[in-house]
């Protein structure tokens, strides 16, 4: 029986399972499910699109310029079983998890007016509690005062195999040693930006899921919710 609606933030290094966990432990308590990597992918998509990314660099003015033509949804595909991300009413949650993407995003979301935007529809979609959301700074500065704060990780080698079963199961051609080094980059990109660096923040709960399978990793979770009176 739970006693409230919560939000609940999940934090943590880029390819560590987060949004598995995630969705499962959303499906578990009836919660809605926001993966801001997501959002933060589809920005680096449409810039990718407009052309506004070259070797690297980025037009920021031309992007701040088009920033409210970005609109992002999300929509739960029961037959699917999975979410799927919409950049202006066009499901791109295939592309935004090519490689290409993958190799801009860090970028992008450096971008002080980028996650200023995104930070703001995260609030919105989460006040009301009844919520997981994942990505790097939900507990530290989009929900400060979550109700739990989970910092999971696990070490660069696991994280560059999971992702690396995941994109030759679609069917993508991939090299392990470039994975990894794009696994290691983003950790290091993503640590030391100015803005909103990932931190694991104060009262943080953290989750090393390096030999922890799925299954196990969301009874760790539901009995720390259950210590908290949270389900
Ligand atoms: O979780 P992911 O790998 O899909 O995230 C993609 C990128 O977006 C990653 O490099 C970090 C960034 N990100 C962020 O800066 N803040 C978030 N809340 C979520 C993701």
């Amino acid at each position: 029986m739970q006693n409230k609606k919560a939000i609940i933030a999940i934090d943590g290094h880029s390819s560590c399972g987060k949004s598995t966990v995630a969705k499962d432990l959303a499906k578990e308590l009836g919660y809605v499910y926001i993966d801001t990597g997501a959002m933060y992918r589809t920005v680096t998509l449409f810039a990718m699109r407009q052309q506004l990314i070259k070797d690297g660099k980025i037009d920021e003015a031309a992007l701040e310029n088009n920033l409210t033509e970005i609109h992002i949804s999300f929509k739960y595909q029961p037959e699917e079983k999975k979410n799927e991300t919409f950049l202006n009413g066009e499901s791109v949650e295939e592309e935004i998890r090519g490689l290409e993407v993958s190799n801009n995003v860090s970028a992008i979301s450096a971008i002080g007016f980028v996650r200023r935007r995104l930070v703001e529809l995260q609030q919105e979609m989460g006040h009301e509690g009844g919520i997981v959301m994942d990505g790097r700074d939900i507990g530290t500065v989009v929900f400060p005062d979550a109700d739990l704060k989970l910092f999971m990780t696990a070490s660069a080698e696991i994280r560059a195999q999971r992702r690396y079963d995941e994109l030759t199961a679609k069917g993508e051609q991939v090299d392990f040693d470039a994975i990894l080094e794009n696994v290691k980059q983003r950790d290091h990109l993503d640590s030391t930006r100015d803005e909103s660096p990932l931190k694991q923040a104060d009262d943080a709960v953290v989750l090393d899921n390096s030999h922890l399978n799925k299954e196990q990793q969301l009874e760790w979770i539901i009995d720390v919710l259950k210590e908290r009176n949270l389900a």
